[in-house]
């Protein structure tokens, strides 16, 4: 549970600390007031990246040089407080509990992001959907994320090598090598880890929408195999791998792999992206999101926090309930420009600042 959130020239905060206490926040204000920065600085603190830039830098208040971030956390009673120091000149730094580190393994909080504008998901390209399962999939087993990281090393590096064109055969040898292991321990893991999400996410859309709309969700890759078997697979990417070596040298890239896959959704046996309406892709995307809370929450033993921002007002009444209903039992944080009944828990961002309302 979050304790304390305090930024200092954060974007537009130039100097805000709040204290929580877990269960439903709601957070109010007018348009541009700083919501969606403030559940940014949550994600930050928790995740070490933003979910709205790449460009570390945009954070930092545009009239200072420096910005701060720090979360206080308690979990089963034990406090936890991770801090970072933003430079506009240097690189950034990390502490947790006072002590300065290199990487925040032991940050276990989890956090899951519903903002309804972002349609990317279901609309656009394959790495927007890689990416989401690639965030679930490193988020429930290390091992995936060891592989992804692996076989996206060896990616680069080999994608180097081609480049150079005049590249030492053996050392090839080598990364192709590097990338056939990792890279069929990564199909191997979506496609088992996916059944489980297809699933959840199926009986997740047939609620919301009524007991209308039916999910599949199909893996979508060049290397084609009959079982979710890994020598099967290992030797299914091998064959396809072998037989592309040569459009690769070409190509000066690695044309094969799952760096190039994608999933699709079919709802109601149709490919949601070229067919869904509108809302149907809403609907959609809410139940990915809610599907991941869930196995997030199986996976972890624990539950994620939940970011929703301005979610509400773009719901119909029933999709509302069933979202108030379900967030219930987690601790998150809701921004909206109305105030809303279902929660008591109510704070006004205003002018860089809050209040209790
Ligand atoms: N680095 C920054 N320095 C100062 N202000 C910033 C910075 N980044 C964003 N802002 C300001 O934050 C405001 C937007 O905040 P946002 O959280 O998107 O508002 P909303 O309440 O609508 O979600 C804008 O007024 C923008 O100018
Ligand atoms: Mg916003």
């Amino acid at each position: 549970m979050i304790k304390r959130v305090k930024l200092i020239n954060y974007r537009n905060f130039l100097d805000f600390d709040i204290e929580l206490s877990g269960g439903n926040l709601f957070i109010l204000g007018e348009n541009a007031a700083g919501k969606t920065n403030f559940l940014e600085s949550i994600y930050y603190g928790i995740k070490s990246r933003s979910f709205r830039t790449h460009r570390e830098r945009e954070i930092i208040n545009l009239r200072r040089n420096q910005a701060y971030i720090g979360l206080e956390f308690v979990d089963k009673g034990m406090h936890k407080r991770v801090e970072y120091l933003l430079d506009r000149n240097k690189k950034k730094r990390v502490k947790l509990n006072g002590k300065e580190v290199r990487s925040l393994r032991d940050i276990k909080e989890e956090v899951v992001v519903f903002s309804p504008d972002d349609l990317s998901l279901v609309k656009g390209a394959p790495e927007n959907r890689r990416r989401f399962f690639d965030d679930l999939f490193s988020s429930i087993d290390s091992e995936y994320q060891y592989a992804l990281n692996s076989y996206n090393r060896a990616l680069l590096q080999r994608n180097n090598i081609l480049k150079e064109g005049t590249g030492d055969p053996n050392l090839l040898k080598v990364f192709d090598f590097e990338l056939l292991k990792h890279g069929s321990a990564v199909l191997f893991m979506r496609n088992s880890f996916l059944v489980r999400m297809e699933e959840i996410s199926r009986s997740i859309l047939w609620e919301l929408s009524g007991e209308r709309e039916n999910l599949k969700i199909v893996y979508c890759s060049d290397i084609c195999f009959n079982n979710i078997d890994e020598d099967e697979i290992y030797e299914a990417f091998k064959c396809e791998f072998y037989k592309n070596k040569e459009r690769d040298m070409i190509f000066k890239s690695t044309t094969t792999g799952p760096h190039r896959d994608d999933y699709i959704f079919y709802v109601e046996d149709k490919d949601s992206r070229s067919y869904s309406s509108q809302g149907q892709q809403r609907t959609l995307s809410l139940a990915l999101l809610l599907a991941k809370t869930e196995f997030l929450t199986i996976k972890t033993g624990s539950k994620p926090i939940l970011l929703l921002d301005d979610v509400f007002s773009e719901l119909d009444e029933a999709r509302r309930n069933y979202l108030i209903e379900y967030i219930r039992g987690f601790e998150s944080f809701i921004t909206g420009t109305e105030r809303p009944e279902f929660v008591d828990n109510i704070i006004l961002i205003e002018n860089g600042n809050w209040r209790n309302l």
